[in-house]
């Protein structure tokens, strides 16, 4: 395996969480102290996100009204479908979810907090109408109806980006990853939320931080880049090929390493699963068998495995989302982890400011504007 480098916080403990274990001895990936194994095949995502944002399990009684709470707040305000119109067609996806809630953050303010859990709710309900209100508006010129009536969010969001209503294969399986992308403890993208919440400030902000820190490809873009790789190969053969010329380059292979994980990600088995029967299903003879290739020639040459992210890419695209929406699909799933995250840091509260190594001149003296060569 390649050498791990230091510097970018690598093993610092940077806080506490009672949310999420990862890659810990013994408990593995873990949310609120369920496996993540247990929640894939059991719960849907609806018992998920109530499981981060309130600690238990719901209820049957509980998790009916949560449905129901969320439903009614799929809607959107008209000043922000009119915020989201105006955004380029060629924006990308994740800076118009950014540009959303950060709207949202004006128009429906957080206030003093005493509502937090509203508000997440909230941010829970609309992000997946956020994104497929601009998508739709502007791909096929329709403005669509927000509020489906479908139960799930999985099955919501499938009807809004397709405009059909999704099998029951196609809805658990959107399901599933969305419970897999829920949490991940000090991630970027957390950490970032946790950043700005620290100083005191509101949600909106915090996760509109925290998208613009997922929208890189060293962290949840990596979907999206993962698929373009994936695609640029018509057989298995050319994607060994076309690897290890990659490798040879010293090309960065999206959806693959990490930087908690040394020799697999929990989450990779249950998405391969998941991509081999949707391929199954779909017929498909070359984007799985060119992804099982890619995963081959990574581990034989650099011991570097999938992360969740190289076969949530087929996944998504054998559910027919369009790659330019697979990192957004990721923030309606982990804005669950962040808001939960958001809500812990205030419950324990201390401004986040590290120190730094200075590396720069030592002290010199000032020069006049005109003296200056
Ligand atoms: N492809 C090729 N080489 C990789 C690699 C990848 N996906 N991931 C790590 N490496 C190499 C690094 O280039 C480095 O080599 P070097 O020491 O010769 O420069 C070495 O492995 C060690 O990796 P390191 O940079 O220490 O990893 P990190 O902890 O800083 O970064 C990631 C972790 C996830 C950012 C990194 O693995 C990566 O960029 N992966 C691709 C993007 C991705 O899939 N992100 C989603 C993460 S869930």
């Amino acid at each position: 395996m390649a050498a791990k480098k230091t510097g970018g916080l690598a093993g610092i403990t940077a806080g506490s969480t009672k949310l999420c274990t990862v890659g810990k001895e013994g408990a593995g990936l873990t949310y609120c102290g369920y496996d993540i194994y247990d929640l894939a095949d059991n719960a849907t995502f609806e018992e998920v996100a109530w499981l981060l944002l309130r600690g238990e399990l719901p209820t049957q009684a509980e998790l009916d009204g949560y449905i129901e709470k969320i439903k009614a707040n799929r809607g959107l305000p008209d000043a922000l479908k009119t915020v989201l119109e105006m955004i380029p067609a060629d924006a990308h996806p994740m800076d118009v979810m950014r540009t959303g809630v950060s709207f949202l953050g004006n128009i429906e303010p957080e206030g003093d907090f005493s509502n937090q859990l509203d508000t997440a709710d909230r941010l829970f309900a609309c992000l997946p109408s956020i994104m497929a209100y601009w998508h739709r508006f502007h791909s096929d010129g329709e403005r669509i109806d927000t509020e489906t009536g479908d139960s799930s969010l999985a099955g919501h969001l499938l009807t809004m980006i397709t405009g059909e209503t999704p099998s029951e294969m196609h809805r658990k399986s959107l399901d599933t990853t969305l419970t897999l992308y829920a949490e991940h403890e000090f991630n970027a993208s957390t950490f970032t939320a946790r950043v700005i919440t620290a100083s005191l400030s509101d949600m909106h902000s915090a996760i509109t931080g925290a998208i613009g820190s997922l929208r890189g490809p060293l962290h949840g873009g990596a979907n999206e880049a993962a698929m373009q790789l994936i695609q640029k190969f018509d057989s298995a053969d050319a994607a060994t090929a076309g690897i290890h010329e990659m490798l040879a380059n010293k090309d960065l292979i999206m959806g693959f390493g990490h930087r908690v994980y040394t020799t697999s990600d929990p989450r990779n088995s249950v998405n391969k699963r998941m991509s081999k029967a949707l391929a199954e299903e779909a017929g498909d003879t070359v984007l799985f068998p060119v992804s099982e290739a890619i995963e081959t020639v990574m581990w034989e040459q650099k011991k570097l495995f999938a992360n969740a992210d190289f076969y949530a890419a087929t996944v998504y695209h054998f559910l027919g989302v369009p790659t330019y929406l697979f990192t957004p699909i990721f923030v309606c799933s982990r804005v669950t982890g962040w808001t939960a995250h958001v809500m812990e840091q205030r419950a324990d509260n201390r401004l986040i400011r590290p120190a730094a190594d200075y590396t720069g001149p030592s002290l010199k003296a000032w020069v006049p504007i005109g003296e200056r060569g």
